[in-house]
C-alpha cells in the first residue's frame, strides 16, 4: 500500500479488548489512530475523550468506507471476525484479527482464501508468543540444547465469575467454547508452536461452577507427530484465578513457567552455542540458570528495564501489523498459523463429545 509518507491510519472495531489496540496504534510511532466502531456510542466516547479527533462509527461498513483507514483491528466476538475480517479485506483494509482468528477452522480458511484473493494483509493476535520467556524457551527447544522434549504440561487456571458468561462469552454460537476455546487458545498455540504438530488429542470437558453452555473445565491427553505427549488443562473455576503453567521436559532438561515469569531453568550439558545465541555471559550450568532466572523470573517488567525497546502483549502485535504493511512483508501470525490452535480446540471438544481419540491427518 502506497500511504504516500503518510502515517498508517488505524481503526478498531469493538471496544472491549480493542481498547488496547486503540491505545498501541495510538502510541505507535508510525501509525495514528483514525476511528473506532462499536454499538455502544459511551465506549467510543471513552476512546475519543482520551485520543482527540478519533473517528467514530456505528456502522463497520459506513467505516470501511473512510480512505483515511489502512489498517481494522478486528475485536468482535469471536465468531464475527470472518464474517468482518472478509468485509474489511474486500474494501482495501488490511486487518489484524483477535484470537481466536474465528471460532472454525472453515472460517479460518475463508480469511485465507479472502487474503489470498485481495492481496490485503491479515494478521493474527497471539500476543503471548511474545512475553519475554517465551522467545528462550522455544530457542532451547530448536537449538536442541533441552534435548528430545517428550513430555509438555499446560494449565490456565482461570476464574471468571457468573455475570461474565452473561452475554456471548462461553456461548457455543459466538465464542465457540468457554475455558479452551477463550482463555486458553493462547497457550493451546504455544504448546503447538513449542511442542510440533499434533497427532490425536483425548480430552474431557464439563460445566463445574458457573450457568453456561459449553464448559468451564477440560482435561486432555495430547500426542504429538514426533512422539511426544502432553497433558493440557482448562478452567474458569480456580479461584481467584491461579496460574498458566507452561512446562516443557527434554532428555536434557526442563523449563517452567507461568505465563511471563520464568520458574525453572534445569538443562544438563551447558551449551557455549545457546549461551552466544541468547548473549548470556554464563560459562557453566548453574550460571546459564542464575542468568535466566535473573533475566526472565521476574516477568517482563525485569527484562523491559534492561531492554525497553523489546514491546510486549498487544502494542507488540499492533506494531508488527503497522510494520508489515509500511514494509510489505508478512506479519508475525498468518491466519494458516493461527488456525492450527482452532482445530486442536476444535478436536478436544469433539473428542469430549463423543469420547472417543481425535486423530489427525
Ligand atoms: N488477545 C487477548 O488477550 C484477548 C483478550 C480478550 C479478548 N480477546 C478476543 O477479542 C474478541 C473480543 O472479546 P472481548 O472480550 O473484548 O469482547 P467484548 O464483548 O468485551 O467486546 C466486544 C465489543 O464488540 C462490540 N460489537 C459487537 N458487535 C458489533 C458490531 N456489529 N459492530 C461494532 N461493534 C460491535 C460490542 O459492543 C463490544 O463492545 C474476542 O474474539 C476475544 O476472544 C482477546
Amino acid at each position: 500500500m502506497n500511504t504516500n509518507g503518510r502515517k498508517i491510519g488505524y481503526a478498531v472495531a469493538g471496544l472491549g479488548i480493542g481498547k488496547a489496540h486503540a491505545d498501541a496504534a495510538a502510541v505507535s510511532e508510525n501509525a495514528r489512530l483514525v476511528a473506532v466502531c462499536d454499538l455502544i456510542e459511551d465506549k467510543m466516547d471513552a476512546i475519543v475523550k482520551k485520543y482527540p479527533g478519533t473517528k467514530k462509527y456505528l456502522d463497520f461498513d459506513e467505516m470501511l468506507k473512510d480512505p483515511e483507514i489502512d489498517i481494522v483491528s478486528i475485536c468482535l466476538p469471536s465468531a464475527m471476525h470472518a464474517e468482518y475480517a472478509e468485509r474489511a479485506m474486500r474494501a482495501g483494509k488490511h486487518v489484524l484479527i483477535e484470537k481466536p482468528i474465528d471460532i472454525t477452522p472453515e472460517a479460518a480458511e475463508r480469511i485465507e482464501r479472502v487474503r489470498l484473493e485481495t492481496g490485503m494483509k491479515a494478521g493474527v493476535v497471539h500476543q503471548n508468543r511474545n512475553n519475554v520467556d517465551m522467545l528462550p524457551i522455544k530457542q532451547a527447544i530448536e537449538s536442541g540444547h533441552l534435548g528430545r522434549v517428550f513430555l509438555g504440561t499446560f494449565a490456565v487456571k482461570w476464574y471468571r465469575k457468573q455475570d461474565y458468561y452473561n452475554g456471548w462469552h462461553g456461548t457455543w454460537e459466538m465464542d465457540g467454547g468457554g475455558s479452551l476455546m477463550n482463555q486458553s487458545v493462547h497457550t493451546v498455540d504455544l504448546m503447538q508452536w513449542m511442542m510440533g504438530e499434533v497427532e490425536s488429542v483425548s480430552s474431557q470437558m464439563d460445566i463445574y461452577n458457573h450457568d453456561m453452555d459449553t464448559e468451564d473445565t477440560t482435561v486432555s491427553t495430547i500426542r504429538f507427530k514426533n512422539g511426544a505427549i502432553a497433558s493440557f488443562v482448562t478452567t474458569t473455576c480456580a479461584y481467584p484465578g491461579i496460574s498458566t503453567d507452561i512446562q516443557v521436559y527434554g532428555t536434557n532438561g526442563s523449563v517452567e513457567a507461568d505465563q511471563d515469569v520464568l520458574k525453572t531453568w534445569k538443562i544438563k550439558d551447558f551449551s557455549d552455542d545457546f549461551a552466544d545465541l541468547l548473549g548470556l555471559d554464563a560459562c557453566d550450568e548453574e550460571e546459564e540458570e542464575e542468568e535466566m532466572l535473573a533475566r526472565y523470573g521476574g516477568g517482563n517488567m525485569g527484562y523491559l528495564a534492561e531492554h525497553p525497546a523489546h514491546i510486549v502483549g498487544h502494542r507488540s502485535v499492533v506494531e508488527d501489523m503497522i510494520d508489515a504493511v509500511l514494509n510489505d512483508r508478512d506479519p508475525q501470525i498468518l491466519p494458516m498459523e493461527a488456525i492450527k490452535s482452532v482445530r486442536i480446540v476444535c478436536a478436544v471438544y469433539e473428542s469430549a463429545r463423543t469420547g472417543k481419540t481425535v486423530y489427525f491427518n
